[in-house]
């Protein structure tokens, strides 16, 4: 087992971040180095993302690049940081070795090799846009990753819950997430820039920046959906993709930022 670190320059890390989660979707260890951040990924060799994407995807901000054997803590290492998402007494995510906190919703999730522990700010914030909303109907979890905001949505009420992505290990751990959590979800494997996506009322869609802006243009001719939780943007990136999603009517009503990440809920008028 490897452990891939790159150090770069503070002021451009979380744009360096945005990069990184796009080579490694599973997670992205961050040490807080004062003047450098040390953002590092572990996988076996052969499942680590290439050195000269890493390099590419840390630009102009590199300060360092370094590779590190890790023995035989890295169980310990690994359940470190996967630590649980306890939003008050609403909400826990949990990974599967940690003791459940007495929420009202217990969601016991295991990433496996997707993205989506619940720890991310991106998920935090739809966690927290979810539970303020009236549920009901039927929910889209867009680029679901391992299943965590389709999993609560269907615990909070919405019904049926759809839940897509277009990595198969995300696929994977939806499925086995929903059956340890005891929910019935609709689990497909498709790519949103290409395929027909299955129509909803409510869409949660934590995606980059980007790819959100793409969905978005391609949304013109649909009566679906009514509401969507756009996350994974920058803050940065917020009134640009406000603007995308007021062209086709459905118009920001709330808006929400951690730190650099910023999320909105957008309503289509009656
Ligand atoms: C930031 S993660 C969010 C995962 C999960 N919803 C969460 O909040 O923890 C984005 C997810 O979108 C998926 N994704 C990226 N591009 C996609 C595409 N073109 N079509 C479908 N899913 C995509 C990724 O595989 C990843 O699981």
């Amino acid at each position: 087992m490897l452990r891939l670190a790159v150090r770069v320059r503070r002021a451009d890390a979380e744009l360096v971040l945005a990069e990184l989660l796009e080579l490694a979707p599973n997670g992205v260890e961050e040490v807080d180095l004062g003047e450098t951040v040390e953002y590092a990924v572990y996988g076996p060799p052969g499942e680590l993302p290439a050195l000269p994407d890493l390099r590419a995807a840390a630009g102009a901000a590199l300060v360092d690049v370094s590779t590190e054997e890790i023995a035989d803590d890295w169980t310990e290492r690994w359940r470190a940081f996967h630590q649980p998402l306890v939003l008050g007494d609403a909400i826990t995510v949990r990974p599967p070795w940690e003791p459940a906190r007495g929420t009202s919703i217990d969601l016991v999730i295991d990433p496996g090799q997707a993205f989506g522990t619940g720890a991310h700010a991106t998920t935090r914030l739809c966690l927290e846009l979810l539970l303020q909303l009236a549920p009901g109907g039927p929910f889209l979890d867009l680029g679901c990753g391992s299943g965590v905001l389709a999993i609560a949505a269907a615990k909070l009420g919405w019904d049926p819950v759809i839940a897509v992505d277009n990595d198969p290990a995300g696929i994977e751990a939806t499925r086995a997430n929903a059956t340890v959590n005891g929910v019935a979800l609709e689990v497909t494997r498709l790519d949103l820039r290409s395929d027909t996506l299955p129509a909803a009322d409510t869409v949660a869609a934590n995606l980059l920046g980007p790819l959100l802006r793409t969905w978005a243009q391609g949304l013109g001719a649909m009566e679906w959906p009514q509401r969507v939780i756009a996350s994974g943007l920058l803050v940065s990136e917020a009134d640009r993709i406000a603007e995308d999603f007021a062209a086709i009517g459905l118009k920001k009503i709330v808006r929400r930022a951690d730190r650099e990440w910023a999320a909105l809920v957008l309503e289509r008028s009656p």
